[in-house]
């Protein structure tokens, strides 16, 4: 991936709404002398979100994004990704449709973490708690994670990487949210660094193309597995 001028490291603006325990994986896994990635700000529509919190916490620009309408937020959204010349964005629990404008100023360079195996259980009103609930009401024994490339429709870009969850007995949303949040936390940053450096980008039909030799992604699965 071009990098900008300002910096040889890839500089990764994340987009979060919620606590932030995703960003906090990417911060764990980036924030290292020899990583070619950093997370360089945070921005939030929340002015309560635990992921301000951790990005101050770890020395990282965090901004609310200001205006007290969406159109007002989606214009600041836009400036700010300039301002801080983020290279690529990471929706980390990001609760807001990111505008078609910048989907599009950011093709192939735009990432999402959903807590479900797409295309199972995405789309309108599938985010936070609704995506167990209806997990566990559908009796799906098996569910997962989800990180793909964002394009104009709500989850369904390209697929990056998956990893697959069991459905226990006696589950509950929290339990098996909490499951499924132990994977994303592994496989974002995995995606991330996988855009970021070039080793997997987006097609113009709409695939994603894994580039050079395919051992980083095998080690990367029969690490999930163990
Ligand atoms: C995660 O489950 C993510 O998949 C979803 O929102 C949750 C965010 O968690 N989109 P956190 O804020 O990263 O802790």
């Amino acid at each position: 991936m071009a990098v900008s001028e300002e910096s040889s490291r890839v500089r990764v603006a994340v987009l979060a709404s919620g606590s932030g325990t995703n960003l906090q994986a990417l911060i764990d896994r980036f924030h290292t002398a020899e990583s070619e990635v950093e997370v360089v700000c945070v921005l939030s529509n929340r002015p309560d979100a635990g992921a301000l919190r951790r990005a101050e916490a770890n020395g990282i620009r965090g901004v609310c994004l200001p205006g007290s309408s969406p159109e007002e937020q989606d214009a600041a959204l836009d400036e700010l990704l300039g301002a801080c010349g983020a290279d690529l964005v990471v929706l980390a629990g990001y609760l807001r449709l990111v505008p078609p404008s910048i989907v599009r100023e950011y093709r192939g360079r735009i990432v999402n973490i959903h807590p479900a195996l797409l295309p199972a259980f995405g789309g309108a009103g599938m985010y936070g708690r609704h995506v167990q609930e209806a997990v566990l009401q559908r009796g799906a024994r098996v569910t997962g994670a989800t990180a793909h490339f964002v394009d104009a429709e709500y989850d369904q870009g390209p697929i990056i990487l998956q990893w697959p969850v069991p459905v226990l007995d006696g589950d509950t949303p929290e339990s098996l949210a909490a499951r499924v949040l132990a994977v994303e936390h592994r496989l974002l940053p995995e995606a991330v660094e996988a855009v970021a450096t070039g080793r997997v980008t987006l097609q113009p039909d709409r695939t994603c193309r894994w580039n050079g030799p395919r051992a980083q992604l095998n080690t990367f699965i029969l690490s999930m597995e163990s």
